[in-house]
């Protein structure tokens, strides 16, 4: 395995947990995957793009972000404001992108992640908005271009989801997947279910720091939908728009319906859903089924549902995350685990980087 020359853009939370975890764990990282990274540029909206070619100092760069310095006081290096020329100009093996790029348009990590592919850089990212809404046309670039687009963290976070369906299912044709994609809603209806109502859950996952300030993402569903729309791409590679999701949030929910339905045996869970139909609505056939796009379309939920106790995604409780992806050959595949934390987006964000290195 060749040492892998690392570009940085983002150096937040996902960006310094990656850049300690190269650090200190660069031993074993070396010894167990043959992992070796230098990291030869980083980059932020408020210090520009670094890049040093033998490679910048870690503990140097966590220093200046700690102390909020510029990066560009890291000695030594060759400075660009604009962070695109920078990257253009600069010479890397893979872009590990961790901006905040927004839901909305996708930017700024779209363009930095087209640059790269297009200069032949392998691509992890870890924001959701550029795969969300182009995924298919950037994974098509990515094998244009012979490199890789890895976004294990943009959906459950570090849960190892995508790399089950990419690799662990490879061979199966998958017909539908249904899944709990957002902890802080789901820790509202736990809470729900066990007699809050709506306003009294919110404002508990707001103390406990699960939810924002500001929830609509979360409790309307958008950060549910671009997820969904990423497992579109990576599950069904197909190119869905947020308005061809049908879309329900869990604001007006009462604790009254979250009663019936528990005196019904049931239990109301926001759930993201894909499924595979002919064009005519009905089930693809497990036999004969194609997947082209002008034999099938492909279905996108993202709703509150009543769910039977027999059904798995209904036990799943608090910040927990699950998805149900079922194939023609495996009756159906579970994975349950954390969907937020900087733990496990900058787990997932290194588990890419490990199967690049390990393909390069
Ligand atoms: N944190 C998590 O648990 C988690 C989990 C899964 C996915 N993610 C996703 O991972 C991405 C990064 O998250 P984070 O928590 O690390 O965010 P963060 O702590 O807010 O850090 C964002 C970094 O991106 C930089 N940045 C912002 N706009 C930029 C621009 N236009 N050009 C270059 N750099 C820019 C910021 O620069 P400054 O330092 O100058 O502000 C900062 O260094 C987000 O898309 C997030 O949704 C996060």
């Amino acid at each position: 395995m060749k040492p892998l020359r690392l570009a940085l853009l983002g150096f937040g939370t996902v960006g310094q947990w990656l850049a300690q975890a190269l650090q200190t764990q660069h031993a074993w990282l070396q010894q167990e995957y043959g992992l070796v990274v230098t990291i030869v540029s980083v980059a932020t909206a408020r210090s520009g793009l670094i890049y040093r070619g033998d490679g910048l100092d870690i503990p140097t760069l966590l220093h200046l972000a700690a102390t909020r310095q510029s990066l560009s006081a890291h000695p030594e290096v060759i400075h660009w404001t604009n962070i695109l020329e920078g990257l253009q100009a600069s010479w890397g093996d893979v872009l590990v992108e961790a901006t905040g790029a927004t839901l909305r348009h996708g930017e700024p990590g779209m363009s930095y992640i087209r640059a790269a592919l297009m200069q032949g850089m392998h691509v992890v990212t870890s924001s959701k908005g550029p795969v969300a809404l182009v995924g298919r046309d950037l994974l098509a670039l990515a094998r244009a271009h012979g490199v890789q687009l890895r976004m294990e963290s943009t959906v459950m976070s570090g849960t190892p989801v995508l790399s089950t369906i990419r690799e662990g299912m490879a061979g199966t044709r998958i017909r539908a997947i249904r899944g709990l994609l957002n902890g802080t809603v789901n820790s509202i209806l736990s809470a729900m279910a066990l007699g809050q109502s709506y306003a009294e859950a919110l404002a508990q996952a707001q103390a406990q720091g699960y939810a924002e300030a500001d929830p609509t993402d979360d409790v309307e569903g958008d950060d549910a939908v671009a997820k969904t729309l990423i497992l579109a791409a990576v599950a069904f590679d197909r190119t869905l728009a947020p308005s061809q999701v049908l879309q329900r949030g869990i604001t007006s929910l009462t604790r009254e319906q979250v009663q019936q339905a528990d005196a019904l045996g049931q239990r109301i869970k926001h759930v993201a859903s894909l499924r595979l139909l002919s064009l005519d609505g009905t089930e693809v056939s497990r036999a004969t089924a194609d997947q082209d796009s002008t034999h099938t379309r492909l279905e996108a939920r993202v709703e509150p549902i009543a769910l039977p106790l027999t059904d798995p995604l209904a036990r799943i409780d608090g910040l927990l995350n699950a998805i149900v992806i079922q194939t023609d050959t495996a009756a159906s595949v579970m994975v349950i685990g954390p969907g937020a934390g900087r733990f496990q987006a900058g787990q997932g964000v290194l588990a890419d980087l490990i199967a690049i290195a390990k393909s390069s």
